[in-house]
């Protein structure tokens, strides 16, 4: 009994701490210190195009649309491309997992979704 009760607690901080990540994006500093550790910078930044789309850009596109957050969650686990093509000219995004973390990876989206005000 005591065992059920600790996993239990385990799986409840670890259900709480994906559902505040989802709602509080990282500010600035944060969001690009992770990205920077995660390889993303290598081909973004957020007000340039490098050799994917500037981040800035990337959440204009979405604003508004709570559809995409999943998605894009998938695309940068899995890669892809097609979205960016008269950007990139039709580079594609690198698949990150399990290269990053799945968490990692959850904020980093929602701190690219979060830029454009
Ligand atoms: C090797 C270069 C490269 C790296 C490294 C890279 N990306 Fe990308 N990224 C791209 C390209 C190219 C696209 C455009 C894909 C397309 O046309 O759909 C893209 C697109 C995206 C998009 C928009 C996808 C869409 O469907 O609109 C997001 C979000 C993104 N990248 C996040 C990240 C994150 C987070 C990281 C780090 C974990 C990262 N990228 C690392 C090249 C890169």
């Amino acid at each position: 009994m005591k065992r059920f009760i600790s996993v239990a607690g385990v799986a409840l901080s670890a259900s709480l701490l994906v559902s505040t990540s989802a709602f509080a994006a990282l500010d600035k500093e944060a969001g690009l210190a992770l990205a920077k550790k995660s390889g993303c910078l290598a081909c973004h930044s957020i007000e340039k195009k490098v050799v994917g789309p500037a981040w800035g850009d990337v959440s204009a596109k979405y604003k508004g649309d709570n559809t995409q957050r999943d998605r894009l969650v998938a695309k940068v686990k899995t890669g892809g491309k097609g979205n960016w093509t008269e950007v990139t000219g039709g580079v594609p995004m690198p698949p990150y997992s399990p290269r990053v973390a799945d968490a990692d990876i959850e904020q980093l989206v929602d701190f690219v979704l979060s830029l454009a005000k």
